[in-house]
């Protein structure tokens, strides 16, 4: 059986909680349990509550009474866990995009190696699928999101084709895909090109940027002065919201909440300043963790914010 997923930076995220043996961690993005089978090693009681939005997820869930799945998206983080009679929590991890499952599975349409209906959704019984978002977005919706979360330099070619074929005929399938965006394919390089592309519907499909900001406002809300946030990103944009984050508490790099003399203040400080990528030995292990960027930040002791700066 094809493995679900090789977990990326295990024991550099899982040594960035400073887990204590009794406290209470979330995994807010569970896929094959790699992270969490992790966490749930170095607990002696404690407990540790797991969320993935993709059903198939449940199928890796360990027997253990220490732990609990949520079915949801991690941006209901909060309900979920006062659900669960949580209200503060000594550390988060989370892991972000989607798992090597995710891309193996043809009928899933995240991956251009197989001909599937275009989907991309983590959660499928949420609504807007990538089919959705070729065939009924703007020209200029269809620029933004290749520019920004495909990084594509020619994001307005690309979104300018779209709309031309579909007036021609719909856009259904990973292979419909493929022969509209044909003139700008390159010849070499088209695995790179068709990365970008996808990446980019994925992340709009799944409104990942946005969920991402909602949970880290929670999780620093919940999380117990000197509980750690472990967060694990692939993308330069991923990476951009949680490193502001860490160093201003704030997702915009101009907005910062300052003291009386012009202090920054923020809820977090980064434990890490410079971001920890995996070592050459992962690398060779393991291709998927090439883009894969930790960062780890900590809850102040004393008070509500550290003053840096
Ligand atoms: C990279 S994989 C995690 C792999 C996991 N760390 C392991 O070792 O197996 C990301 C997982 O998070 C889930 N996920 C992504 N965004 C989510 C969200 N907003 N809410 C809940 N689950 C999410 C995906 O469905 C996927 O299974």
């Amino acid at each position: 059986m094809m493995e679900y997923h090789l977990p990326v930076l295990l024991k550099e995220s899982v040594d960035g909680l400073n887990i204590k043996p009794n406290g209470i961690y979330v995994d807010v993005t569970f896929g094959g349990g790699g992270h969490s089978r992790e966490i749930l090693k170095r607990l002696e009681g404690g407990k540790l509550v797991g969320f993935d939005q993709d059903e198939e997820a449940m199928a890796n869930v360990p027997n253990d009474e220490r732990f609990v799945f949520v079915r949801h998206n991690f941006r209901f983080l909060k309900n979920f866990l006062k659900y669960h009679g949580i209200e503060q929590i000594d550390g988060l991890l989370a892991d972000l995009g989607v798992s090597s499952h995710h891309f193996d599975s043809p009928h899933r349409g995240f991956s251009f190696r197989f001909d599937a209906q275009l989907d991309m959704r983590m959660n499928r019984h949420s609504e807007i699928t990538a089919a959705h978002l070729v065939n009924c977005y703007t020209a200029d919706e269809l620029t933004r999101i290749f520019r920004v979360y495909g990084e594509l330099k020619n994001a307005a070619k690309v979104a300018h084709l779209l709309v031309e074929h579909r007036t021609k005929a719909s856009l259904q399938t990973v292979g419909d895909l493929q022969e509209a965006l044909r003139k700008v394919t390159p010849r070499w390089g088209d695995h790179q090109f068709y990365a970008q592309v996808f990446q980019a519907l994925r992340i709009e499909v799944n409104h990942e940027i946005d969920y991402l900001r909602s949970m880290l406002t929670q999780a620093t809300e919940i999380l117990a002065p000197g509980g750690r946030l472990s967060i694990i990103s692939y993308h330069s944009l991923e990476d951009r919201v949680v490193k502001n984050f860490f160093r201003t508490g704030s997702f915009d790099t101009g907005s910062t909440e300052t003291d009386l003399f012009g202090n920054i203040l923020r809820p977090l400080t980064p434990v890490n300043n410079k971001v920890i990528v995996p070592d050459q030995k992962e690398l060779e292990l393991n291709n998927r963790a090439r883009s894969a960027r930790l960062r780890i930040a900590e809850k102040q002791e004393h008070g509500e914010y550290d003053r840096a700066g």
